[in-house]
């Protein structure tokens, strides 16, 4: 079933995931580095915010703003010279709010080998032009993945805004 068609009202019609999919390559140069060679973790963070506007975005059809980057961890390093991989995708839509993961990893020069390096949440809201938030498009989840993550998302949103609180 395409999720793609047109729906009959102003709703949009539900969107799946694999729609808003976002990779991104970067390489990590000198200007992205720190004292000792690793990637400045800032730099890393702008990356993984772009790359889960840009899923957002693609999900909504606007733009959306960042509300929350959950904690996270730098569980790898990232040296200059290595090939920077960032995914994108949005785990779940609520009212006007996306959960969106972002996963960062380095590749291996020679064997093109993948490792982990982060792995981030954050939270976007869908806005209008005037900066209020407003209904996002349904997702609509077409792999038992999918479908895992959107519940894993709807405890980890109880969670969040119970620290907001
Ligand atoms: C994010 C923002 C739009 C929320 O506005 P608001 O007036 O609090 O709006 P609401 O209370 O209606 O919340 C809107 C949605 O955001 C969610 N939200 C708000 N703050 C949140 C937080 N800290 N964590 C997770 N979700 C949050 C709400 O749960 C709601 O989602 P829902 O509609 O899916 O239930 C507003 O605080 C804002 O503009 N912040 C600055 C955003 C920005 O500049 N980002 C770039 C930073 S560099």
């Amino acid at each position: 079933m395409s999720t793609d068609t047109p729906a009959q009202s102003d709703t949009p019609a539900p969107r799946a995931p694999s729609r808003s999919f976002t990779e991104m390559t970067e390489l990590l140069l000198p200007q992205h580095a720190n004292v000792v060679g690793t990637a400045f973790g800032g730099v890393v963070l702008s990356w993984i915010d772009v790359c889960g506007a840009i899923a957002a975005q693609r999900h909504c059809g606007r733009i959306a703003v960042t509300a929350a980057i959950d904690d996270m961890q730098f569980l790898a390093p990232i040296r200059v010279g290595d090939v920077v991989r960032l995914t994108g995708r949005v785990n779940a839509a609520f009212r006007t709010s996306l959960e969106v993961e972002v996963q960062v990893e380095r590749e291996d020069r020679k064997t093109m080998e993948r490792t982990l390096c982060a792995d981030a949440l954050l939270t976007f809201v869908n806005r209008d032009e005037e900066g209020h938030p407003v209904p996002s498009p349904a997702l609509a989840p077409e792999t038992d993945d999918e479908r895992q993550r959107v519940q894993d998302a709807i405890e980890r949103r109880a969670a969040r805004l119970a620290k907001k609180r």
